[in-house]
């Protein structure tokens, strides 16, 4: 059996959390080979409640999980920390701005940036789910120079997930058939779920989308925009965003880039721009990427419509405006 690793989830004692939390004990992220130490990070008021999901925890019984920190210390909770899921962030509250909630996560997020600077170990991988995603992993980043800047990412996975699983609905095949579905820009009402390279198993031969699909204009239509509005749907239903879903794809995430991506397939990633598709360099986009060894890299080469060409724009654009708000906070 390997060394236990440290894994780090902050928003502990929330409602993502309490998915994820069973999944990295059960070894579906780190696989069954790893044990692991988990460092549970909150804020004081939640101690409490932490206590209790720190007794869920121990009652489940289960042999990877060797230790656990519930802690409100980001640097307790970073030190050596080898993979890092931050879903805790300030919640948008009535009235409250799109300003006003960047200037409140740039504070959580530059503490826990130079918190993981001085503490976590430098190949340390970073996934941030509290909103907004991209900006928030852009500050922590920046808070962390000591630390690559690939070893922050975004999770868009969760709307992979649903773009896969809506398509393959639409098409009538189960879910494991469709692929390469990829999510372009920020987690947001602005993304660009794209299909142009999905790829559909049928009979044991793999189709592009468009060979299969009888109304292809749905693909660019209610598609796009249902995927782009699931997330205000879920919240609209449940009165609660998604959170067994989120957990699920915030696994999705870390277990593609700790195990690698199969042959042919990528999958989507919110990760610092270098350029690539002409899209701003240094904003944390979500683009489509390949992994082995631990390592992505974006793919490259995939024909970029005029239609989509200004989708990219629209997201891009909007990933911009939220780097400036940052930066703005940040000089004050
Ligand atoms: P929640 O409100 O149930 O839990 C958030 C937890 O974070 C709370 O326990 C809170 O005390 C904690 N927290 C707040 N500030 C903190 C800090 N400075 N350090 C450590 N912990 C802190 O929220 P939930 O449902 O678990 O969602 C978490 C975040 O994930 C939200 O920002 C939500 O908008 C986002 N989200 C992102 C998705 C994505 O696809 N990227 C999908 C769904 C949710």
């Amino acid at each position: 059996m390997a060394e236990p690793i440290n894994v780090v989830v902050s928003g502990a004692a929330g409602q993502i959390a309490y998915s994820l939390l069973y999944q990295l004990a059960a070894g579906t992220v780190f696989g069954q080979e790893q044990p692991i130490n988990l460092r549970l990070l909150d804020i004081p008021p939640m101690m409490g409640i932490l206590k209790g999901v720190v007794m869920e925890l121990e009652d489940l019984a289960l042999p990877l999980l060797n230790d656990i920190l519930p802690t409100a210390d980001p640097e307790a909770a970073f030190k050596d920390a080898a993979a890092v899921f931050l879903l805790g962030a300030m919640p948008r509250k009535e009235g409250m701005e799109r300003k006003d909630l960047l200037a409140a996560n740039v504070k959580i997020f530059k503490v826990q940036g130079e918190a993981l600077d001085k503490f976590a170990k430098k190949d340390v991988k970073i996934v941030v789910v509290g909103n907004p995603a991209n900006t928030n992993a852009l500050i922590c980043s920046h808070y962390a120079p000591s630390i690559p800047k690939e070893n922050f990412t975004a999770m868009t996975r969760l709307d992979q997930n649903r773009a896969q699983a809506l398509l393959a609905s639409h098409l009538g095949v189960e879910v494991s058939n469709v692929t390469n579905v990829v999510i372009w820009g920020n987690h947001s009402s602005t993304q660009y779920p794209s299909t142009a390279y999905a790829k559909v198993k049928t009979n044991n031969s793999s189709k592009p989308v468009s060979e299969v699909i009888d109304d292809e204009n749905w693909l660019n239509t209610e598609f796009v925009e249902r995927i782009q509005k699931r997330g205000a749907a879920v919240i609209a239903a449940r009165t609660m965003s998604s959170a067994m879903s989120a957990a699920k794809a915030a696994g999705d995430h870390m277990r593609d880039w700790w195990i690698g991506t199969k042959p042919g397939e990528f999958v989507s990633m919110g990760v610092t721009s270098d350029g690539s598709y002409g899209i701003p360099k240094d904003i944390i986009f979500s683009l489509p990427v390949t992994i082995k060894n631990k390592k992505y890299e974006i793919v490259q080469g995939l024909f970029i419509s005029s239609f989509a060409q200004s989708k990219l724009d629209i997201t891009a654009k909007e990933l911009e405006e939220e780097r400036a708000e940052a930066n703005a906070v940040l000089k004050q």
